[in-house]
């Protein structure tokens, strides 16, 4: 499988030069996701109300970029959309996607719960495992996106947790801003002032980012943004200093 070349530098920090073939989707989950956090049923609360609002037309298409062994923002995205692409590099985690789909584990069902307890929206008229047919799983290097493809878009966890460098965090954000059309609703989470994080005993990169380097950064490529720390104040892990979310509509790209 082809995944291209990465766009940036190939030196020991950046996001090329790490084993994301070898990252361990089931260690992960389990390190992440085996209990709903509350920083994380915060951030869902928070995409769900913003998606109902910014709902885009009938017959969207969404995509979740480094989807990884995550599906809850996939389920956020799931009741707008005809297709949802979950678009990964790691052959581990594309095996793992393909894995859960469209019959996934009942851990995601808390965090399907935590959206469908909205009353009165779309998620209370979708059983998420038949809407799961809808959506695929592709391969690829997000530095590769095509442009001004999807309607809705999600990016968690990704940016700033996949590199040591601060010039492919910004690109990674253009990347996924660029890939929507304008105007398009998207949400991004980052973990904040990440110190990086190992996974099955393996050392992945982190970019310690604040909410203020994530505006920065997305300020210029949308139409709307808003960006806030969410932190519980629950240490989860150590040195660990919260989420941050960023939900907003993409602009016109710009050559
Ligand atoms: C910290 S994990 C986040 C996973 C998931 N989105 C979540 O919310 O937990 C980072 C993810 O980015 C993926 N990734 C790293 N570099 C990538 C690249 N160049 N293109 C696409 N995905 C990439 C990794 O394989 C991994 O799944």
């Amino acid at each position: 499988m082809d995944m291209g070349t990465p766009s940036a530098a190939t030196h020991e920090h950046a996001n090329s030069a790490y084993p994301w073939d070898s990252f361990n989707p089931t260690q992960y989950v389990l390190d992440n996701y085996a209990r709903l956090i509350e920083d994380d049923r915060q951030i869902l609360q928070m995409v769900r109300d913003f998606f109902i609002t910014r709902a885009p037309k009938p017959g969207a298409h969404g995509v979740d970029v480094g989807a990884g062994a995550n599906l809850y923002p996939m389920l956020a995205m799931l009741p707008f959309c005809d297709s949802v692409t979950l678009f990964e590099r790691s052959r581990s985690n594309l095996a793992w996607l393909g894995d859960q789909l469209p019959d996934f584990r009942p851990i995601w069902d808390p965090f399907w719960a935590v959206l469908a307890a909205k009353e009165d929206s779309p998620y209370g008229l979708v059983d998420p495992r038949v809407a799961a047919a809808r959506v695929r799983v592709q391969p690829g290097d997000l530095f590769q996106l095509e442009r001004g493809r999807w309607d809705l878009g999600t990016m968690f966890f990704v940016a700033e947790s996949m590199s040591e460098e601060m010039g492919e965090f910004d690109e990674a954000l253009e990347k996924f801003v660029h890939a929507l059309r304008p105007g398009a609703p998207f949400a991004a989470a980052f973990m904040a002032q990440s110190p990086g994080y190992t996974v099955g005993g393996i050392r992945y990169p982190a970019v310690a980012v604040t909410a203020d380097d994530v505006l920065r950064s997305l300020k210029p490529l949308v139409e709307e943004v808003t960006v806030e720390p969410v932190f519980s104040g629950e240490v989860i892990k150590p040195k660990y200093q919260g989420m941050i979310l960023a939900l907003g509509r993409a602009g016109a790209a710009i050559d």
